[in-house]
């Protein structure tokens, strides 16, 4: 990958940086420099040479605040949150969907970007610039069949992004988010086969995304480069995407 982004001094949060995207984005910020520091409530992934990592559950408002004040304590500063954090959840129809398969997804897909954002903004209001990207998806643009609620959380994340950038519009803090299509990841395996199919089917490039390219956008959206967008949706779905 070519990217390459001036971060040093900076430190970043993604969440999720156990994962695959947030492990990507992880490298790419790494590379420019920056600290970056792993909010995740699975171990830290082997290999991956965060600054730090710590155990959060971006569901939980008392861990969301603690890993904030962890993170300050041992980084000193926040200037960049990624929001990567997210499952796929029960795939199902409506009708046979239970209210705490719901809420699960509810809860880590768009509340757990709300309390992170929350927690987070106060302290790059403080010196008055900051970059948060959010990760949503394609689903949350279009609606998926049998992922109402994944699809819901995504459209939450989108409209949670354009609210909150539009709150921050006039300082250098800009919030923009990244709506995806499928790309090869640990998430992928919590869909079935057929789902699968089904989602790639609807790629006109043919092949799903890869981490690195998410990556590479989500760098330019953690940059001072990006300083004319936000509360936006980025479009990362392989022409899949019709607005
Ligand atoms: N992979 C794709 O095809 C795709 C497509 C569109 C959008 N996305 C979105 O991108 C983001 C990253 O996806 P990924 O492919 O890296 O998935 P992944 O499963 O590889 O990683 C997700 C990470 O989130 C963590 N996580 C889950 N619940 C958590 C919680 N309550 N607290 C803290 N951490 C928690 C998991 O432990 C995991 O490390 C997700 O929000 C996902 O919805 C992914």
């Amino acid at each position: 990958m070519n990217t390459s982004y001036d971060f040093r001094g900076r430190v970043a949060v993604v969440t999720g940086g156990a994962g695959g995207i947030g492990q990507g984005i992880a490298r790419v910020l790494r590379a420019g420099g920056a600290a970056v520091c792993n909010w995740d409530h699975a171990a830290q992934p082997a290999g991956e040479p965060y600054a730090l990592s710590l155990h959060v559950d971006v569901t939980d408002e008392a861990s969301v605040r603690t890993a904030v004040a962890q993170t300050l304590q041992a980084l000193g500063r926040i200037d960049i949150l990624v929001n990567s954090a997210g499952i796929v959840g029960h795939v199902a129809a409506v009708a046979e969907y239970t209210l705490a398969q719901w809420r699960q997804v509810l809860d880590i897909n768009l509340t757990g970007v709300f309390l992170c954002c929350r927690e987070v903004v106060p302290h790059l209001q403080a010196r008055g610039s900051g970059r948060i990207v959010n990760l949503a998806s394609i689903a949350g643009k279009e609606g998926n069949p049998g992922q109402a609620a994944y699809s819901a959380s995504k459209a939450g994340v989108i409209a949670l992004t354009k609210s909150l950038g539009k709150e921050l519009a006039r300082t250098d803090i800009r919030v923009n988010c990244i709506a995806p299509a499928m790309v090869a990841t640990p998430l992928l395996d919590q869909m079935t086969e057929a789902k699968r199919a089904e989602n790639f089917a609807k790629i006109p490039v043919g092949r799903a995304g890869t981490v690195e390219e998410i990556a590479a956008l989500a760098a330019w959206l953690a940059s001072d480069d990006c300083s004319f967008c936000t509360g936006a949706v980025f479009d990362a779905s392989g022409g899949r995407a019709t607005y």
